[in-house]
């Protein structure tokens, strides 16, 4: 097996090939003065499955392409079967018509994987699970939730002083997985009721958090908005410690200072998504999916 990284996400891609025991293999990403690719397989693929590892966090437009051409590149230096590691599929909150008149970006993406003959995809924690039936190839879908379970273990917070939380109605079957895995660990979705004449937004399940310490669970942190203002509303209800765990560090814009000025006490992301070196910041841990990836190879 031949393992290639794509430009994203290398430090993910090299560690996943270390638990292999193996390197990654060459790959030229030439850049053109008019910003056109040229990718070029530097590794001898004839008759080899080879695995490609690329995340299309932002810019996702640009990151798809270099992921489609390396995988055609591969194609045509005859690898035998192509298994494409996404761990951050950009376009995944557009994988339906929501208003009228709009098209299914993530339906498009899935059409050109398709078209490219890729043999197998290996995601995680997609923003929907249904996105996996749009794909007529196997696609195996994996969650950085066991991974979330173990550092709640570890830390103790299942002893019955911590409650999970989703920021959202739309995350509640991400934290009954996770509360699943720790032993029926008790959890609440935030309901967001707007008072239409204040703009007060209020919680449902407002006395359970009180005094507890809060863990909320995400798919993904974009611009911070969503877990400020969960935080917030539970920092109101007077809880005594606000944990957050989401898989895809996106972090676009000013997310970065938001999540280190907010009433959060930690965050925990995964490295699907690699953090630059600027927006990492003192409250946040970055875990490693390297491993169970690497195991599904
Ligand atoms: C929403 O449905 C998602 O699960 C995330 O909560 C959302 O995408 C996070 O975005 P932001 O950080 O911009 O609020």
């Amino acid at each position: 097996m031949k393992i290639f990284s794509g430009s994203t996400n290398k430090p993910l891609a090299i560690k996943i090939a270390k638990f292999l025991k193996q390197e990654l293999s060459p790959l030229e990403i030439h850049i053109f003065p008019d910003e056109e690719k040229r990718v070029r397989v530097g590794d001898k693929v004839l008759g080899e499955d080879a695995v490609v590892i690329q995340s299309t966090s932002t810019n996702a437009d640009k990151n798809y392409m270099e992921l489609f051409f390396i995988i055609d590149a591969l194609k045509r230096s005859g690898a035998k079967s192509v298994i494409c590691v996404i761990p951050y599929v950009g376009y995944e909150r557009q994988d339906h018509v929501f208003r009228e008149g709009e098209g299914v970006s993530m339906q498009v993406i899935v059409n050109i994987l398709e078209a490219l003959a890729i043999d197998k995809l290996i995601v995680l924690d997609l923003h929907s699970s249904r996105i996996t039936e749009l794909f007529k190839i196997p696609a195996l879908h994996l969650s950085a939730l066991p991974i979330f379970a173990e550092i709640i273990k570890n830390k103790h917070w299942n002893n019955g002083d911590t409650i999970l939380v989703s920021p959202d109605m739309g995350g509640i079957r991400r934290v009954k997985i996770l509360s699943e895995l720790l032993n029926n660990m008790p959890y609440i979705a935030i309901e967001k009721n707007r008072d239409l004449t204040s703009g007060e937004i209020s919680m449902a399940d407002i006395d359970t958090v009180t005094k507890k310490r809060a863990v909320i669970v995400d798919d993904m942190i974009s611009t911070g908005g969503t877990i400020a203002s969960a935080a917030n509303l539970l920092g109101k209800k007077g809880v005594k410690e606000i944990i957050v765990f989401a898989t895809h560090a996106v972090f676009s814009g000013n997310a970065s200072k938001i999540l280190q000025g907010s009433v959060v006490d930690k965050v925990y992301v995964t490295d699907t998504i690699d953090v630059a070196r600027e927006k990492q910041f003192m409250k946040l841990e970055v875990l490693s999916v390297a491993e169970m990836i690497a195991d599904k190879l």
